[in-house]
């Protein structure tokens, strides 16, 4: 069986068909690892992504420099934080050769999230975020315990916080979940979003989004150059 976050097996597969390996990657292990598997482009990922990121708790700022030293000469990118181009920015200047951005997307026309994660996203801010896999557990995802997914606050998280272990055990916590769904008592999906949604304020056609995102980038790296 495949141990969860070996690349491995699974780098082989990727060039097989013919594509670029990306690897994102969320501690210094699992960095060595996507530099031996010659990966095309390592994605250092901290922990205010939205969605699942990794056990080491390794926040963007400190760890994207470290990814960019060890990876050299492959390109690293940032993710985790980051909503618009004043973090691209900062992305850059700690050594990436660019940003991933996820949550940012979600609150796009283009996007295939269902409104009410929209909405959740324009509604709340970063601090009425958190990481858990307390909805993993319950979802029975199968995402391994320790990569922990960050969402909007949720019911069911403030039930099961510190409970894991119990929950996991708990076979009638799964269907007593589903049924709470299905009579609409809990939204029908978690909200996995970024600690940087007070960043986001608005629904954006994508390609504008990106415009607005590099023009947003140039004008704080000029800005930076200037000393202002
Ligand atoms: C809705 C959503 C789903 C995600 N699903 C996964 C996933 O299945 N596996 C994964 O490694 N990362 C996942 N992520 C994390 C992204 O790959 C990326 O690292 C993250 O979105 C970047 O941070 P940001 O959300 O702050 O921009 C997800 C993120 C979001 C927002």
């Amino acid at each position: 069986m495949r141990t969860p976050g070996d690349l491995r097996p699974l780098a082989p597969v990727v060039r097989g068909a013919g594509v670029k390996l990306i690897v994102q990657v969320t501690n210094l292990d699992e960095a060595r690892q996507a530099v031996d598997a010659g990966a095309d482009v390592i994605v250092a990922q901290g922990t205010e992504a939205g969605g699942h990121s990794g056990k080491a708790g390794r926040s963007t700022m400190s760890f994207v420099p470290v990814v960019a030293d060890l990876a050299a000469p492959t390109p690293v990118l940032a993710a985790g934080g980051i909503a618009d181009g004043r973090g691209i920015a900062a992305a850059l200047a700690l050594g990436a050769a660019g940003a991933l951005i996820g949550t940012r997307f979600l609150a796009t026309p283009e996007s295939l999230a269902d409104s009410s994660v929209q909405e959740a996203i324009l509604d709340s801010n970063g601090e009425q975020t958190e990481r858990s896999s307390v909805l993993d557990i319950v979802r029975d995802t199968g995402w391994p315990r320790e990569y922990l997914a960050r969402t909007v606050r949720h019911p069911v998280i403030d039930q099961g916080r510190g409970r894991e272990d119990e929950l996991a055990a708990d076979r009638a916590a799964r269907p007593a979940y589903q049924r709470a769904v299905d009579r609409g008592e809990l939204p029908p999906v978690p909200v996995w979003a970024s600690q940087a949604i007070d960043l986001i304020t608005d629904i954006r056609p994508a390609a504008d989004l990106v415009g607005d995102l590099v023009r947003e980038a140039e004008s704080a790296l000029a800005r930076v150059n200037r000393g202002q």
